[in-house]
This record gives C-alpha cells, sequence and structure tokens, in this order.
C-alpha cells in the first residue's frame, strides 16, 4: 500500500483523530500516488497514523478512514460502517421514516452521504476516494435497509473538485418520482430527482418539532425560505390562524401546496418570491407576526464569502426583527459550514442594536442527531438556530 509521511508538527492532530490531511502537510510518498488510491498514513519518523484514501489533486488529499492499526481499509470495512451507522440510527428512535443513514466523517465514512425517505435510499459520493467503494456501499444497504430502490445524487460542487462523474439516477430497483413520507404526525411529498439536497431537509427535523411549542392557536406565522412547507406546516397544524410561507423555488411551493392537501391544512398562503424582497415588502407594509422562521441555503461556500454572508444574514435579522409583534419569536438558521454560532449570535446583537429591539435568546438548535458532528472539526457542526423572543 503506499505510504505518506506527513510534515513534522501535523502528527499530534491526526492522533487526535482530525481526519483529514492537507497537500501541503505531505512531507514524502513511497512512490507516486493515483488518484482514489489507499493509503499507510505515518508521521515524520514513520511511526503509524492511520489508513485513508488518497485525491492529490485537491487540497484535503487524504481522509483518514481508521485510526486502528489493526482496523485495514477494505470493502468489508465499510459495509461494516455502513451496519453500524444503522444500528445507531436504530437507537435514535427518530419519529419518522427519513432520516441521514451516514453522515460522512459524522459516522467514519468521509464522502459519503446516505438519505433514507421510507423504502428507498438516496446515496452521494463527494470524494473520488469513497466513490471506489460504491459496490460495497451498495450491497450493505441492499443487506440493512433492503431497498425497493436506491438514487444516486450528485453533489455537483463536490463532484467538480473530487473529478467524479455528475451522473444521476438509479442505481438499485425502482424509484418513484414522488415518494410520501411521514415526520412526527405530518406528512410529506419527496421528489427524490428533482428536489434539492437528496430531496428534503433533514437536518431540521427536531426545529420543526420545537416551532410547535411556540405557536398559539390564532398566530400569524411567516416561514421565510420554506422550501416544502417544513416550519409553515408545524405552524398550522398548532392552529396558527394565518401563515405565509415564502420561497424562490416554484417546484418547491407547488409540493408545499401539494403536502397542506396530503396533511388535511388549508389556509397557508405560498408566495413565489426572493426572500430579501419579499421581508422588505412586509416591512414598507408595516405587517407584523406573532412567530417568524427564517432559514436561508448557505450563503457561504468558502471562507472568503464569509463577510459577505453575514451582510446577508444581517439583513434577514433586521429585517425579521422589525416584523415580530412586541412578545413574538424570530429563528434564524445558517447551514453554511463556515458560519459559526458566534457567528449568528453577533449579527442578531447588531440587528438587535440597529433596529431598537431587545431580544432574548430562548433556544439554540442544531442539526438533528442523525448528523452528528466530529468534535475535533466545530465546523461540522453546520447547522445553527438561534430562536430569540422579541420584547
Ligand atoms: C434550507 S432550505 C429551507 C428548508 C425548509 N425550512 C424545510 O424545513 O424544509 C432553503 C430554501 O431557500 C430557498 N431559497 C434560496 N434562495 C432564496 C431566495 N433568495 N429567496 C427565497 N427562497 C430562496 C430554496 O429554494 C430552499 O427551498
Amino acid at each position: 500500500m503506499l505510504q505518506v509521511r506527513v510534515k513534522p508538527g501535523i502528527e499530534d492532530r491526526v492522533r487526535g483523530f482530525f481526519p483529514w490531511i492537507y497537500r501541503p502537510e505531505i512531507a514524502s510518498f513511497s512512490r507516486k500516488p493515483k488518484k482514489g488510491e489507499l493509503v499507510v498514513v505515518r508521521d515524520f519518523a514513520g511511526k503509524f497514523l492511520g489508513y485513508g484514501y488518497i485525491n492529490p489533486e485537491v487540497s484535503i488529499a487524504i481522509r483518514i478512514l481508521s485510526f486502528d492499526k489493526n482496523e485495514k481499509v477494505s470493502p468489508e470495512l465499510i459495509k461494516k460502517r455502513i451496519k453500524e451507522a444503522y444500528e445507531y440510527r436504530k437507537r435514535l428512535y427518530i419519529n419518522s421514516n427519513a432520516y441521514r443513514l451516514v453522515h460522512s466523517e459524522g459516522d467514519l465514512l468521509p464522502g459519503l452521504i446516505v438519505d433514507v425517505y421510507g423504502e428507498y435510499a438516496v446515496i452521494e459520493f463527494t470524494t473520488y476516494g469513497m466513490n471506489q467503494f460504491r459496490e460495497a456501499v451498495i450491497e450493505a444497504l441492499l443487506e440493512t435497509i433492503k431497498p425497493k430502490g436506491i438514487y444516486e445524487k450528485a453533489n455537483l460542487t463536490a463532484s467538480k473538485v473530487e473529478g467524479i462523474g455528475t451522473e444521476e439516477g438509479v442505481v438499485y430497483g425502482e424509484v418513484p418520482e414522488e415518494v410520501v413520507i411521514w415526520e412526527h404526525d405530518l406528512k410529506f411529498y419527496i421528489n427524490i430527482p428533482e428536489g434539492q439536497k437528496t430531496g428534503f431537509f433533514l437536518d431540521q427535523r427536531n426545529s420543526r418539532k420545537f416551532v410547535r411549542s411556540l405557536v398559539e392557536p390564532g398566530d400569524r406565522c411567516l416561514d421565510v425560505f420554506c422550501h416544502t412547507g417544513g416550519f409553515a406546516l408545524n405552524m398550522k397544524k398548532m392552529g396558527a390562524k394565518e401563515v405565509i410561507a415564502v420561497d424562490i423555488s416554484d417546484l418547491a411551493l407547488e409540493m408545499g401546496k401539494k403536502n397542506e392537501e396530503l396533511n388535511g391544512l388549508s389556509g397557508i398562503e405560498w408566495v413565489e418570491a426572493n426572500a430579501f424582497d419579499f421581508l422588505r415588502k412586509l416591512d414598507k407594509a408595516k405587517e407584523e407576526f406573532d412567530l417568524i422562521v427564517i432559514d436561508p441555503p448557505s450563503f457561504a461556500k468558502n471562507k472568503h464569502s464569509v463577510p459577505n454572508a453575514l451582510r446577508g444574514y444581517k439583513e434577514l435579522c433586521v429585517r425579521g426583527l422589525k416584523l415580530v409583534k412586541p412578545g413574538g419569536y424570530l429563528a434564524i438558521f445558517s447551514c453554511s459550514f463556515h458560519i459559526t454560532q458566534e457567528h449568528l449570535l453577533q449579527v442578531l446583537r447588531e440587528a438587535s442594536y440597529d433596529v431598537r429591539r431587545q431580544v432574548r435568546v430562548i433556544a439554540t438548535t442544531f442539526q438533528d442527531k442523525d448528523h452528528p458532528w466530529i468534535l475535533q472539526m466545530p465546523n461540522t457542526l453546520y447547522l445553527k438556530g438561534v430562536w430569540v423572543e422579541v420584547m
């Protein structure tokens, strides 16, 4: 197997279970590396650090799959990890038949995402190295969850960086265009081939449940960046009198309307608009709400875009705070790896100052527990939400 030595000083971080080695941190190879091949990682003195796979063409050149000398990497190990990931999910008692089965580094399977929607699974390879194990992944899924169909989605950004194909499609059995899943006591249509991400924002399950505790019958609520109505439906289900749900995607809104009907609910106002423009319009009209949830897409794709992203979050907070009635609630989320919870709190502080509205934090929420994050990689806690009461 290809042997790689890292530069002096890198070994402690790897021994501390940080699973990435960046290209400039590599001191030497035992021979010319091939993209996707397995490697033994050693410290500068030659002591074992871990087994992983390599892509010498990208910045995160090596991802460690095992820190245990006795645990050699093979298709069998990948299958074992998927089975362990499944056992872990079973212990979580997730109140839904849709969940993330494999969360990349969080399940010691860097480069692999597997989401389950009832009887169907969606797989996504985000690294060349993990893509080498595709047969083992599919076999493991057939052995554990026994899906009727498996669909492969391409993560376009990662595929481009890593140089893997961008084709999407059914890789096993049959996958219908629409699948109905349930979460708590609501049902949702999922369009696996056309939908965003793998079809649904599974990571917000706990926050979609939490929002219920804030709704009083008769409330006026606003779900900004609503996608297929995740928060809006929960608000309506809890007796909100008026719910406005806004998103830029007509496909998401169509699904939202169908979801409303599917759940025997009615009266949600679905608005196709740019959320920034729509919030400005509501502000101008001096509209007021008891509860507003703002759940935008990632604004910071890399660390260089953080300042711009913060401006975006701040604008959303300013608009949101102005629109909340005294005693009402606002939730703001960021799903950007590069935005920390402290960033979000700071943006809220500045917005609170600017609009002269005092706020108190009532809760913070994160990606749900089927999306575990790595202690040594704080940015794997990518989804953060802050819930405030606006005084
Ligand atoms: C993180 S998702 C929201 C998930 C949703 N809260 C849920 O629980 O399913 C972000 C949504 O923002 C929408 N979006 C992106 N840019 C937008 C914009 N400028 N204005 C309105 N919606 C936008 C996307 O279509 C996507 O549905």
